[in-house]
Formats: C-alpha cells, structure tokens, sequence
C-alpha cells in the first residue's frame, strides 16, 4: 500500500492532543496522515483540528466514521467508551488502536476480537510493552534459565492519588482544550488506576512470565472524593487495591494500585534462585540502553510525549499496510483485562478467581 493511511483521533483530550504533536510530524506524513478528529465538547475537536493539522473536526464519532478518508481510528475517549465505539469503528470497516484499556471486561474483549476477525480489521491495544527492548531482554533472560527457578515478583503504580489526572496542563487552563474534565478517570465504568495506570505492569509482568491462572484480591477506596477546581468528584472506583497472581509451580505475584508507596514504581522485580530482575536491572547489569529505542521512534518523536503510544499507532499503521502484527495483540489486552476484571471480583466475593484467557507471549526465537 502506497498511500498514506488516513488516522481519525476519538476523543481530544490528553491523550489525544499528545498523538496529534507526533501525527503530524513530517516523517509520519508518508505512512498515516491526520483525516480527522472527534469529541463530543462544542468547538474542541475544531480546535485540535486547527492546532494540529488535522483535515477536520467533528462533534460527533458517527460524522468521523462516515469520513472516507478515515482508514483506521486511535480511540482516546474515557475507558468506559471503548468496547461501543471500537464495535462502531469495526462496523464501519476501521482498524483500531485502543489507548488502554481496550474494554473492561473479558466478555466484551472476546466481542472485539470476533468481531474484528470477522470484519478483517487489525486490533492494536496499548500499551504495547513488549515492544520495548528492556522488556524482550528480561524475557530473553527468563527463558534463558537465568533466574533460575522462578520464586515471587512484585510490580506496581501509585496513580491512585489522582494527583497526576487532576493537573495535567489539558485541566489548568480555561479554553477549551485545556479545560479537560478528568472526572471519569474516578467513576464507573472504566475509572480507577488499574485500567489506567497498573494495566501498564500488567502487561509487562505477564510478557515477561507468561498468562497468570489465578487471581485473588483486596480493595478499596482510599480517597473518597477529589476536586476539580470548584468541582467536586465523588470517587467511585477503588484507588487502593492488592491482586495477587498464581502463575502455577507455586509462583506468585503481587500487583498493586495504591495512592502512595511505591515498592518498585511500573517495572516488576521478578526473583528467582540463581538471580533476580529488579526494575530494569539483571543484578548489576542494566537492561535499559542508552542507545535503546522502540522501531518508530526516531528524530522529534523522541522528545515529545507519549511517545510509546505513538510507537503502538505505527505498529498497527505497519499490521495494516505491511501485514506484519504487532506484539501490542488484542490477545493479550484481553489476558490483562480478565486479570483486572476477575481481580475486583475476588475482592468482592472473596472468592479466588480462575482465569480462562492466554495469550502467545514471546518466543526465544523472536527475541
Ligand atoms: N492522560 C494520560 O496521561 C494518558 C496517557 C496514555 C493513555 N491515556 C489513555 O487515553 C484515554 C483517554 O485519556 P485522557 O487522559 O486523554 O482523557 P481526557 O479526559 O483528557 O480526554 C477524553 C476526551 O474524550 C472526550 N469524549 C468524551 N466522550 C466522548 C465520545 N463519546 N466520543 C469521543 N470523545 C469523547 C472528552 O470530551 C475528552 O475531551 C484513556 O484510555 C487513558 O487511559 C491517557
């Protein structure tokens, strides 16, 4: 395929404004090329289509997906929205990139992924963090036998503050694509830190070790209520929660999403008897290179934000024109939802949680 993709942005609020300042670098114009944007907010999408360089701005997603020249869709929209706008976007024939989280329950993964087959459209879930070289290298590692026989790991975010949500520079402003309402990010469906921020560990300790088989969980709600200027919100999902993971052979993980306290912050330590990964390190020897970068992203593109998001958007930019797939799989997007999913169940119920997903991780030969 010669001609460059035609990208519509759901939603423009931070995500979105941070993947637009990559979209419309030069260097991306040859591959996928910014069609269109969407949100609901009178004049915000016409704003960010102005401030970007995108062909238009439109206040509703059903005129984004009747644009023609709209082939694939970023979904950057609250949590909650993503399962019905990505069944929108298949429907109209769309490949989709979902800015985690994909869905929030298993059931509606499985929807995406048959649906998707389907239609012969190409699923990319963020985040995609497989496709960083420190991660392959402590897969490499593990697989190697390197750790030894496996014993415990421990991975986690401190997100549950909201501190970050509620003053990113989209919130300070009053115009209105800096006065973005972060009130979602604390109700249901969608909110809470583990579909925003613990989906990011998640998804790297079970790249590195594997499907999990089990999950159990406590949970709760730490900070019942944040403001958003004069505004108050009531916290509706839980911000402090512990999952623990049973990965079998009596391997056992705990994960967790709290408000302070960060015993090892995103990057998982994982020990074993012969030796240990802790956070990017094997011992002493660092697996986070200087020279390291993720396929895409070269030149501007590693000094602006977001830029492993951007890298996820080209590599199902390359799925679709190349026909090469991208590690960052609707599979294992699935995998990682089950586990949050099933893990608020288990501190409801009490009950221990079986998990019926997997996913392919990655082989010794593709690392
Ligand atoms: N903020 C971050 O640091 C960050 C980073 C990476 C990924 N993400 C992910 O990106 C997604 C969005 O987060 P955000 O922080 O950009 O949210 P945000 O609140 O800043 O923006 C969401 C935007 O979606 C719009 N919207 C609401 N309903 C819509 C609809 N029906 N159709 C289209 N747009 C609609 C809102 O008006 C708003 O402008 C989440 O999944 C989040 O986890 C956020």
């Amino acid at each position: 395929m010669s001609n460059p993709l035609g990208i519509g942005v759901v939603g423009a609020g931070a995500i979105a404004t941070r993947l637009m300042a990559h979209l419309r670098l030069p260097d991306t114009a040859g591959k996928v090329k910014l069609a269109a944007v969407c949100d609901p907010v009178p004049g915000r999408a016409e704003a960010a289509a102005a401030r970007y360089g995108a062909a238009a701005g439109y206040e509703s997603y059903e005129e984004l997906l009747r644009d023609p020249s709209v082939d694939i869709v970023t979904i950057c929209s609250p949590i909650g929205l993503h399962y019905e706008q990505g069944v929108m976007a298949i429907e109209a024939g769309k490949h989709v990139h979902f800015n985690k989280t994909m869905t929030t329950t298993t059931a509606d993964a499985d929807d995406l992924i048959r649906r998707a087959a389907a239609a012969n459209v190409r699923l990319v879930a963020s985040p995609g963090m497989m496709i960083n070289q420190a991660s392959r290298r402590k897969r490499k590692l593990y697989l190697e036998g390197a750790l030894g026989q496996l014993a415990w790991a421990i991975t986690g975010t401190t997100m549950g503050d909201g501190a970050y949500h509620l003053n990113e520079d989209v919130r300070t402003g009053s115009d209105v694509l800096s006065n973005v309402n972060p009130g979602w990010y604390f109700r249901k469906p969608g909110g809470g830190p583990i579909y925003d921020a613990t989906v990011y560990p998640l998804h790297e300790l079970t790249g590195i070790l594997g499907p999990a088989k089990r999950v159990t969980a406590l949970s709760g709600i730490g900070i019942p209520e944040h403001w958003f200027g004069q505004e108050r919100i009531e916290t509706e999902m839980d911000d402090s929660t512990i999952l623990l993971l049973d990965f079998g052979q009596a391997v056992h993980a705990v994960v967790y999403s709290t408000i302070a306290g960060a015993a090892t912050e995103w990057a998982p330590s994982i020990y074993g008897t012969k030796g240990a990964l802790v956070g990017s390190k094997f011992g002493d020897e660092p697996l986070k290179l200087e020279d390291d970068r993720l396929p895409h992203v070269s030149g501007e593109h590693a000094e602006l934000r977001e830029a492993h998001v951007y890298e996820d958007i080209m590599q199902l930019v390359r799925w679709v024109r190349e026909d090469i797939p991208s590690v960052a799989n609707a599979e294992h997007a699935r995998h990682v939802i089950e586990i949050i999913e099933s893990g608020y169940r288990a501190a409801e119920t009490g009950i221990t949680q079986e998990l019926r997903t997997t996913f392919e991780p990655l082989a010794l030969s593709e690392l």
